[in-house]
């Protein structure tokens, strides 16, 4: 996973929502959001149906008033801005683009209600069917153009006024995997091109993982945490972000001993003491989780022999063998399955582990999130 260099290098952050709620009647649909995004930054907003994602990013580019709180742009407060007011572009979730305009004239549209000289329309329509690669597409209507052509077409429209402010509602949504991941790069090249600020918003969190220099995890109208994608995915702050990013192994259990930075905890469900490392002081008895990713996990047919790494006996129940790496359901005696995924490295002399082996699963102290929330 990549991800790009944080750009929130300005002295003052280029958007900043304070306090930011939006309630339909008695419903809570954002619930005092706080944050700050740096010029050039390409931000993503990331969580499941319904937890307030266009709601917030309707209220940025003013299409809903918010119940409480302020929006910031550029040290501007634009919160009782018009939509029009804002240095703001918007690319809805359904982008509506009009069927009986071409390719040229949808992206031209905005720049004529704004009256922009004709000939300033022709070049500027030009460089950015030259950027989306439309160019050979500019005569076509839109039901001559595949799901994901029309999609730029959209993408064009709203990059062709220049906003300081793009926020794209699941831009990529309609796009199948390969064009997806196609137009994920296109659009962090565009965006470094053109510098402009990104807020997109997806349910998709690999797409979160590739294209964000931040991500917000949002749930229930909340940000549970807000951090580069590699911070969300090995730091996360609690058990709804571990569980909602990528693969991860849960086991809840007390704190049996704790010192010098490191803990040891008792859980049935591991069946024996896990350690792991935390800077934060914790009581003896208090309830934690460790969480360890299935590619930190060690697997062998035998007992490792490192005293300080964890280590969980087990039997293979399942396993999946693709190519490079193999997935493995390892049950612990407790009952509890553990995701295992390794590289397959194998030397000749080994042979590839099968169902019903006996085996160990083990994995260093640094591997282990130690989570209290
Ligand atoms: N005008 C409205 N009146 C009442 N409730 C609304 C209104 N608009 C949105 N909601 C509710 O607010 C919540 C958040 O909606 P929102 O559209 O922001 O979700 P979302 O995160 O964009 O979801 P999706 O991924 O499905 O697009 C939903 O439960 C929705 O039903
Ligand atoms: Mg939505």
């Amino acid at each position: 996973m990549t991800g790009n260099t944080n750009k929130n290098t300005g002295s003052h952050p280029f958007i900043e929502l304070k306090d930011l709620s939006k309630h339909f009647g008695d419903f809570v649909a954002v619930d005092t959001v706080n944050l700050q995004i740096g010029r050039g930054e390409l931000f993503s907003i990331l969580g499941a149906s319904g937890c307030g994602k266009t709601t917030l990013l309707r209220m940025m580019a003013g299409f809903e008033t918010p119940t409480s709180g302020r929006i910031f742009i550029d040290g501007v407060d634009v919160t009782d801005q018009a939509p029009y007011q804002r240095p703001v572009n918007m690319m809805f979730q359904s982008y509506a683009i009009f069927p009986h305009m071409t390719v040229e004239k949808n992206v031209a549209y905005g720049l004529e209600k704004d009256r922009v000289s004709k000939g300033e329309i022709k070049t500027r329509v030009s460089e950015i069917l030259e950027l989306v690669q439309l160019t050979r597409f500019s005569k076509r209507k839109p039901n001559q153009l595949s799901g994901g052509e029309r999609q730029r077409v959209a993408l064009a429209r709203a990059l062709v006024k220049r906003p300081k402010v793009l926020l794209l509602d699941e831009p990529l949504a309609a796009l199948d995997k390969k064009l997806r991941e196609h137009t994920q790069f296109e659009l962090m090249n565009i965006q470094d091109e053109l510098g402009i600020t990104f807020v997109v918003v997806t349910h998709d969190q690999e797409e979160a993982m590739i294209l964000s220099s931040r991500i917000a995890v949002m749930e229930k109208g909340r940000f549970e945490q807000v951090g580069t994608p590699k911070e969300v995915y090995e730091y996360p702050d609690n058990r709804f972000v571990a569980d909602f990013i990528g693969t991860i192994n849960m086991f809840e259990g007390t704190v049996e001993t704790a010192g010098d930075g490191s803990i040891s905890v008792a859980s049935d469900e591991a069946g024996a003491p896990l350690t792991g490392l935390t800077d934060r002081i914790m009581e003896n008895g208090v309830k934690v989780c460790i969480a360890v990713r299935p590619e930190k996990i060690f697997i062998s047919q035998h007992e490792p022999e490192n005293q300080e790494d964890t280590c969980l006996p087990g039997v293979v129940e399942d396993l999946g063998y693709f190519g490079n790496l193999s997935l493995y359901r390892i049950r612990l005696d407790s009952g509890k399955i553990v995701q295992v995924s390794a590289q397959n490295r194998r030397r000749s002399a080994e042979r590839f582990l099968e169902w019903d082996d006996r085996v160990f699963i083990s994995w260093p102290p640094r591997s282990a999130i130690v989570l209290t929330e």
